[in-house]
């Protein structure tokens, strides 16, 4: 049986999605990929982190994250304040790295990545802030330690987005992509199609665990942003600065727009866009995120709620679309259960 140690660093949403399908899927895990994963630590930014040696109960730790209680009640832990020192002194094979995203400095997540990296553990993060602004950075380092990096859920949550098009579409040459990539702004903009008000909406798309915690991020489109930058480099070779991407929110968006659209066979959608252009005789890429009215016969303008769907043009394959769930606590924990699954090889 292969055995993994694993620490996972942020205790939200995501990091309680990841630690549910670990213990609801321990014998999908056992028998059908010869694998035992022993969850050793945990950290949150309220509580610090914790460690066992011999492995953490995870309903106990469920039981104390949905309590508001501190990690540290959990039986038999050493603990430290600090998360990269507790990293540090403990280690272990795997870092699931699910803080939250931050696209000024990609703190603290970056500092947790390296620090695992540097000390020879595999990083699997839900993170976006250190992928779409050091995804370069983070490679390099993954080479030089030889170890994985994956990231399938920062685009598209659990829907295999990263992976159908780094190892599903291997060999195919990618010249555009389209994607409605913002669970939160599609479930508004859906809802405000069925003549429901913004505000009722964005509280329940927060409710629902969907929205970033400062909502501003999805509806002004930063997190779209992050995700058109984590494509850009991972499918295009490309680093992209934010200030790169041509970017506008949906907050301006009024019913009345969105009634008209709905007049005129249309339903507006927050659409990311990467495409390579002709630029003076070079090429370069160009990146949007913006509102853009669809015509019904758009397969995107059809995917509503929290759904999300993205569009790759490629030289081989023609157009090849994935839709499925952008967001959530089970549907971003799957996508780092499958990169936690895709490290058998490598252990
Ligand atoms: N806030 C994000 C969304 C979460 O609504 O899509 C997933 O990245």
């Amino acid at each position: 049986m292969k055995q993994i140690r694993l620490s996972i660093i942020g205790f939200g949403v995501v990091g309680q999605g990841l630690a549910e399908l670990l213990a609801t899927k321990k014998d999908v895990l056992q028998h059908d990929f010869d694998l035992e994963v022993t969850l050793v630590s945990v950290a949150n930014a309220r509580h610090g982190f914790i460690y066992r040696e011999q492995g953490l109960n995870i309903p106990t730790l469920l039981y104390l994250a949905a309590e508001r209680q501190p990690l540290t009640k959990h039986p038999g832990v050493k603990h430290w304040a600090n998360p990269l020192e507790g990293l540090r002194a403990t280690g272990g094979d795997v870092l699931a790295e699910a803080t939250g995203t931050n696209l000024h400095d990609a703190e603290p997540g970056i500092s947790h990545i390296r620090a695992a990296m540097t000390q020879g553990m595999h990083v699997i993060t839900a993170n976006k802030g250190p992928a779409a602004l050091a995804a370069q950075e983070l490679f390099a380092l993954a080479r030089q330690h030889q170890v994985q990096w994956r990231m399938e859920s920062t685009v598209m949550a659990g829907t295999p987005v990263i992976s159908t098009v780094r190892e599903g579409m291997a060999g195919a040459n990618v010249h555009a992509i389209r994607g409605i990539l913002n669970g939160t702004t599609n479930y508004i903009l859906s809802a405000m199609a069925s003549g429901r008000d913004y505000a009722d909406v964005l509280a329940e798309a927060q409710s629902q665990g969907y929205a970033e915690a400062d909502p501003t991020a999805d509806v002004e489109g930063y997190d779209a942003v992050a995700k058109t930058l984590i494509l850009a480099a991972l499918v295009f070779g490309q680093t992209l600065k934010p200030e790169q991407v041509i970017r506008r929110g949906i907050t301006t968006i009024t019913k009345e727009q969105v009634q008209q659209a709905i007049d005129e066979e249309k339903r507006i959608k927050l659409i990311a866009s990467l495409q390579t252009v002709s630029d003076n005789g070079a090429t370069a890429l160009e990146a949007r995120v913006e509102p853009v009215a669809l015509p019904l016969h758009d397969a995107l303008a059809r995917v509503d709620g929290v759904m999300n769907a993205i569009t790759f043009q490629t030289d081989t394959l023609s157009e090849v679309t994935v839709i499925g769930p952008g967001a959530g606590r089970l549907q971003t924990g799957q996508g780092l259960l499958s990169d936690l699954i895709s490290l058998i090889p490598f252990l």
